[in-house]
């Protein structure tokens, strides 16, 4: 019609075809201005969300720009791998503390995970880590120990001492290592690793959460600078860059611990050296029973973290992948001592930068004497004599303790610095039946009625 078409030929054959066809092209021009005007329609009802979203792009793009946040591992938040990296760049120094003393409190204490190492026989103590964890609101993985058997003396670094160290040693040393070389190998942030009769307090999250801060004035009282770090494309590498000098410290939300600053940090040593215990700072904190011993200083319900002078016993400490490749290299060169004085020999000689804290925020935990345990071997895997059933004539005089406190376990006895003030495994029976220690009789086996 509109372009003076006849429409009155609707009959038959070819002019028929074309009226037909013709018509066709009138409805394409129909919905054509119907598009149109409905695009217009939609771009002025939505402008609005449309610009914000190709703001909210550029603001993405404006975060790749390095920003005053330190990123310790770049590597590890490559395009290709992990969830993208928060922005804190809109942060105040005390917002950024309190998320960084937030995270220094969460399942994992802050660090990117905590491994277990325990032996496949060990169901007794992957049981009380179980517990420990359920009730403290931790977040463990399991990391196989290496057994005697997987041990082949052609796998193992020299050493100038053959013969010396003992298999559970050398297996011990392994598993660690294993930890260490996984850590470079993925780049990841610092790791927790606890052995597998590693005990703490009922609020280990609380605990840590008000350390983080402590830890970052700490670092800062002692104008600390990033560690030589050699991994490609590092900005701490100081071969490729000068050693840096000292620039005031910022809590990091994402490396609550500020792990470019140490090798090694204890949280759990049975024994530190007095060997720089002067570098140290103190803060209060009311879960630590007061009357400790610092060198000879009486404490009150305070703790102290310290430079450290070279601990032993590996029960708990976070490893940063510098101090990775540095165990790993040391003990690739001989095997000459247990790992933990292996660790030990390197903080003395300073290759090792560690903190530990006094008291540790954990330990190890035994079985109460007098119940059968230590005849059967289970006291230590290392040192733990022969395993075997409790003999029948067993002396066991230790149950009257057990059936006062309602528990079986207790602070392994050499650890002079331990102070815990509620041990999660002494409290289990409270916590977890909600009822008193004694109450744990009512339950035990009656010899009189066989019930
Ligand atoms: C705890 O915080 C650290 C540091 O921000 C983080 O890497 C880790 O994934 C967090 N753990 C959990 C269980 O969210």
């Amino acid at each position: 019609m509109i372009l003076g078409e006849d429409t009155t030929r609707t009959s038959g054959g070819l002019p028929a075809l074309i009226a037909h066809w013709r018509s066709y092209r009138h409805i394409h021009r129909i919905a054509l201005v119907i598009f149109v005007l409905l695009t217009i329609f939609v771009l002025e009802r939505y402008h609005a969300v449309f610009t914000s979203a190709f703001q909210i792009t550029q603001q993405q793009q404006q975060q790749h720009i390095p920003g005053q946040h330190y990123e310790p591992y770049p590597e590890a938040h490559s395009a290709s791998q992990g969830p993208p990296k928060n922005n804190y760049d809109n942060l105040s120094p005390s917002q950024l503390s309190s998320l960084a003393a937030q995270n220094a409190g969460n399942a994992t204490l802050g660090f990117h995970s905590i491994k277990y190492i325990n032996m496949k026989s060990r169901f007794d103590r992957e049981d009380a880590m179980a517990l420990q964890a359920y009730m403290a609101g931790l977040e463990i993985e399991d990391f196989p120990a290496v057994e005697a058997d997987m041990i082949d003396p052609v796998g193992m670094p020299p050493t100038h001492r053959p013969g010396k160290l003992k298999g559970g040693e050398k297996g011990c040393w392994r598993a660690h290592g294993n930890i260490w070389s996984e850590s470079i190998r993925t780049h990841a942030p610092p790791i927790l690793i606890l052995e597998s009769d590693a005990t703490f307090d009922l609020s280990i999250r609380p605990i840590m959460s008000r350390l983080a801060p402590h830890f970052l004035s700490f670092l800062n009282s002692i104008n600390s600078t990033p560690v030589h770090d050699p991994s490609f494309g590092s900005p701490n590498n100081h071969n490729l860059h000068g050693k840096p000098t000292y620039k005031p410290i910022v809590a990091n939300p994402d490396d609550p611990w500020l792990s470019e600053h140490w090798d090694l940090f204890s949280i759990g040593q049975c024994f530190e050296y007095t060997q720089d215990h002067e570098i140290k700072y103190v803060y209060e904190d009311e879960t630590v029973p007061e009357g400790k011993d610092y060198w000879g200083e009486k404490m009150g319900r305070e703790r102290v973290i310290r430079k450290s002078g070279g601990i032993t016993c590996t029960t708990a400490y976070a490893i940063s992948h510098t101090g990775a490749a540095k165990l790993l290299l040391r003990s690739a060169l001989d095997l000459d001592n247990p790992v933990d004085l292996l660790i030990r020999r390197l903080i003395m000689s300073r290759d090792l930068v560690a903190y530990s804290l006094f008291p540790p925020v954990m330990a190890q935990w035994e079985y109460i004497g007098g119940i059968g345990m230590g005849e059967r071997g289970a006291q230590s895997d290392i040192n733990g004599g022969k395993h075997q059933d409790t003999p029948e004539n067993a002396d066991m005089p230790g149950w009257k303790e057990v059936k006062e406190k309602g528990s079986i376990w207790t602070t392994k006895g050499h650890h002079r610095d331990v102070a815990f003030q509620r041990m999660a495994l002494k409290e289990a029976w409270t916590e977890i039946m909600a009822a008193e220690p004694k109450k744990f009789e009512e339950s035990l086996w009656n010899p009189e009625t066989g019930d």
